[in-house]
């Protein structure tokens, strides 16, 4: 199958991407769009039929459930059902994260396929803020599903070139909405009558989080809103998402194929070869957070800082196409240098945990 790739630079060139990508998922095909967080494959989460493409193209196991991306809000009471007691907290989160990285798992209604929650009785849901991927379910106006747009278990793509190293020849199309602005794919959390539990780490961090629950309880005024919000701290403090993890309990990944080790200290100076132990004749590539005066780099073969300025914005936007470029260099090992991990340093350590447990 060819694989075409359709720009959206210019008001033109965005109308008939939006046309050809809404035609091909009229069509029961997956389309590789462009959204906030990363490159998404998507297929009308209705049609079961256009959803098994997903997981051929990606040689993904069916028993991975995928997000629904929704066109609008109405969508929502469609496709989930929200307990009373959890409403005014669905409502909180919506309201400030909604059009966002931001994705909620709920009890599912029988509308949603099996295929799509891998036969959980809930499903996870997100209305996305990229606008390519906004008009895209404007035209078709239906809830798209969409995966990470890459092969099961690796790096998830943050630009279109990304999707075709991934996925060339085995979809029909690509559109090309340029670099995705936070880089990371979006914060996973499950609503539950007590609060709610991080699922995966992601741009929206705990403490947007809290605050966006402790403004609702106020706002509500409900007479139990300090113990609610309590309970919500809590359940937030134990969050799977949150707690460093023994690697052979990790579920997911997102693995270069060169073994990636992690380092122990932030902000230390990297003394290679002790660290690491090896042999000089290894070919050793530096996934770095950001160069530390004085200190010789010339030992690596490549070197890429993940903020030169200590941006984790700019840490999280660029670590995967990063982690691709270091990936690609023909090295026999990447050490990564942590990064502090408060705020969305949360999520990028999260997912270079994950890189690194991959090769233990
Ligand atoms: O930012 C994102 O979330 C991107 C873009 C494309 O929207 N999507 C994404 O999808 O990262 P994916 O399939 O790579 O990751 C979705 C994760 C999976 O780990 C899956 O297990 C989990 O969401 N998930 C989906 N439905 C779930 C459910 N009902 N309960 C718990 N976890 C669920
Ligand atoms: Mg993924």
């Amino acid at each position: 199958m060819e694989t075409k790739l359709l720009a959206t630079d210019t008001p033109a060139q965005l109308a008939a991407a939006v046309e050809a990508a809404a035609a091909a998922l009229a069509a029961g095909e997956p389309v590789a769009l462009p959204t906030e967080t990363v490159y998404g494959l998507a297929a009308d989460a209705l049609r079961p039929d256009a959803v098994v493409k997903i997981f051929a193209a990606k040689e993904r196991p069916f028993f991975d459930p995928l997000i629904v991306h929704l066109p609008d809000r109405e969508w929502l009471d469609r496709l989930v059902i929200i307990a009373d007691e959890s409403r005014a907290l669905v409502e909180a989160l919506i309201a400030r994260f909604w059009p966002g990285p931001l994705t909620l798992v709920l009890p599912r209604r029988a509308l949603v396929p099996d295929l799509v929650t891998a036969g959980l009785d809930t499903v996870a849901v997100r209305l996305p803020a990229h606008p390519v991927f906004r008009a895209v379910l404007a035209r078709l106006g239906m809830p798209l599903a969409a995966p990470s747009a890459n092969r099961f278990g690796r790096i998830s793509p943050t630009t279109a070139a990304h999707v075709r190293s991934e996925l060339d020849g085995r979809i029909p199309l690509i559109v090309d909405g340029g670099a995705t602005e936070h880089g990371l794919e979006s914060t996973i959390v499950r609503i539950e009558s007590s609060g709610l539990q991080i699922l995966r780490a992601g741009p929206i961090t705990p403490g947007q989080l809290m605050l966006a629950c402790r403004e609702n309880l106020i706002e509500t005024g409900a007479p139990t809103a300090e113990r609610n919000f309590r309970q919500i701290v809590a359940t937030l403090e134990q969050s799977p998402a949150l707690r460093p993890q023994a690697p052979g309990q990790l579920q997911s990944h997102y693995a270069p194929r060169t073994p990636l080790r992690l380092l122990l200290d932030v902000g230390q100076p990297v003394s290679i070869s002790e660290v690491a132990g090896q042999p000089s004749a290894q070919r050793v590539g530096l996934l770095g957070w950001s160069r530390v005066g004085g200190e010789d780099y010339s030992r690596f073969q490549q070197v890429e800082w993940l903020s030169e300025t200590q941006d984790l914005r700019e840490a999280a936007a660029t670590l995967f196409a990063k982690m691709r470029r270091l990936d690609e260099a023909g090295l026999d090992l990447i050490l990564a240098v942590p990064v502090p991990e408060h705020g969305l340093g949360i999520a990028i350590m999260d997912r270079l945990r994950k890189a690194a447990a991959e090769h233990e």
